[in-house]
């Protein structure tokens, strides 16, 4: 009982999606408290494969209640067409709640990603074109519109929505040179969306601190990772949202001391989409030959992912950050079959050791990573589902990079399918 915060530790695509629908059986909700349908879950279950944007990872166990919480800018068209995709390959949609507080992710938000991204140059941050960070811009800004103004669309929302629109039309316009949106449109798109979303749209962080007092588990899903963290990743190349620990009471409601423990997500190495500096990038075979063997390939924009051998330095900035409780290891079996493995222990910059991951975006770039080499292991772990069928040297790896982040992993993650799990101890 209580509330459990699952985090991406890394750069996001860490595998959150195959956990929360593995832990899902022990919850009673499911709630994403972050981010947009920049986020990509992949589910693989025995219903089939799931790329999940916005519908929390839960929505597969049946008596889970999925909420999609204020912390989550939402946009409209992506959740309609993604439970209408859920409905039509029989999963059961009836019990998604969108909280009355979430933000909407409006035409214009969308337009503006591209046109703002365009304008960056080369100094584009490589966003997913998805219209959340403006979304985020006008949450902060006091111009964003909420789930809950749909229900009030003539006397409460036009008004604002009319200075909000003709705003947003003279940036588009005047500074950008593209065609405005009229007024009539994006309010028939709100008509629409109250239409087809009234049944969902609740004031869900009262349901959730209810189900609190009753004793039931929540199960917070969250969505990219710490080091794109709007205040603790590399800044600006980061999302717009608060994706680590401290990020998920505020995204649902529920009161900070009510969470049991906190989750965190790494890949057995490192990735990233998007710009931004990531010390142990490789561009070289190894590289790519993981990318291919891994499919690591974006779930949103199929954009390919750089890759890197794991970062403990960065690994333990994360634990720092966000207090985990436990870990979860995904795609140890990716590394099957390598002759070495290495892990970032440290950082030199400009020549000296540097032991932290430092704030600054230019100094984390002329990082170079300080490696550990350890044995790699001939006999897979692909598929394993207790810890005497991993061989010796994956197990030494593992124990390694628990040393190096200061946290204890709980479950080993050797496979898409949920049955392809070491589970060492209870999580939640
Ligand atoms: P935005 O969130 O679309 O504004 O993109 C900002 C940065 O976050 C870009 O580098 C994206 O590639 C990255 N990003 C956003 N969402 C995800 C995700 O779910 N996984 C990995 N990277 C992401």
């Amino acid at each position: 009982m209580g509330a459990y915060a699952l985090i991406g530790a890394q750069w996001g695509d860490e595998g959150k999606g195959k956990l929360v629908d593995y832990l899902a059986s022990q919850a009673q909700w499911v709630a994403r408290y972050a981010g947009g349908n920049n986020a990509g879950h992949t589910v693989i279950n025995e219903n089939g494969s799931f790329s999940l944007h916005l519908v929390p990872s839960g929505v597969f166990q049946p008596g889970v209640t999925c909420v999609i919480g204020n912390g989550v800018a939402v946009n409209p068209d992506v959740l309609l067409e993604e439970i209408s995709g859920l409905k039509a390959r029989g999963v059961d949609t009836s019990r998604i709640v969108l909280s009355d507080r979430a933000h909407l992710i409006m035409p214009y938000h969308v337009s503006l990603d591209a046109l703002e991204e365009a304008e960056r140059g080369d100094a584009a941050l490589g966003t997913t074109g998805k219209g959340v960070g403006p979304a985020y811009v006008d949450k902060a800004a006091r111009m964003g519109i909420r789930a809950g103004d749909l229900a009030d669309l003539e006397a409460g929302l036009l008004p604002r929505l009319k200075s909000v629109v003709e705003l947003k039309n003279r940036t588009l316009t005047k500074l950008y040179g593209a065609p405005p949106l009229p007024l009539e449109e994006v309010l028939d798109r709100c008509a629409h969306w109250r239409q087809e979303l009234k049944g969902l749209i609740r004031p869900a962080d009262v349901l959730l601190r209810k189900a609190l007092e009753r004793g039931e588990t929540i199960l917070m899903e969250g969505a990219q990772g710490t080091l794109l963290d709007l205040d603790h990743g590399a800044y600006p190349y980061v999302t717009s949202s608060s994706a680590s620990a401290g990020g998920a009471a505020a995204g649902l409601g529920i009161p900070p001391r009510s969470i049991q423990g906190v989750i965190g997500v790494f890949k057995a190495y490192s990735t990233r989409v998007g710009s931004g500096p990531m010390p142990t990038e490789m561009t070289d075979e190894t590289s790519d030959m993981l990318r291919e063997l891994a499919w690591e390939y974006g779930v949103t924009t199929g954009r390919a992912r750089r890759i890197g051998w794991f970062d403990a330095v960065a690994g333990r900035y994360s634990h720092r950050i966000n207090g985990f409780t436990s870990l979860a290891l995904t795609r140890l079996d990716v590394l099957d079959g390598f002759s070495s493995v290495k892990i970032c222990v440290g950082y030199r910059v400009d020549g000296e050791p540097l032991d932290h991951f430092p704030s600054n975006a230019g100094v984390l770039e002329r990082c170079e990573p300080v490696y550990e080499e350890m044995p790699g292991w001939n006999s897979p772990t692909a598929g394993a589902t207790e810890l005497a069928q991993l061989p010796t040297e994956a197990v030494a790896y593992v124990r390694r990079l628990e040393e190096l982040i200061g946290c204890s992993f709980h479950l080993i993650s050797t496979g898409p399918h949920r049955n392809e799990t070491v589970l060492l101890e209870r999580m939640i």
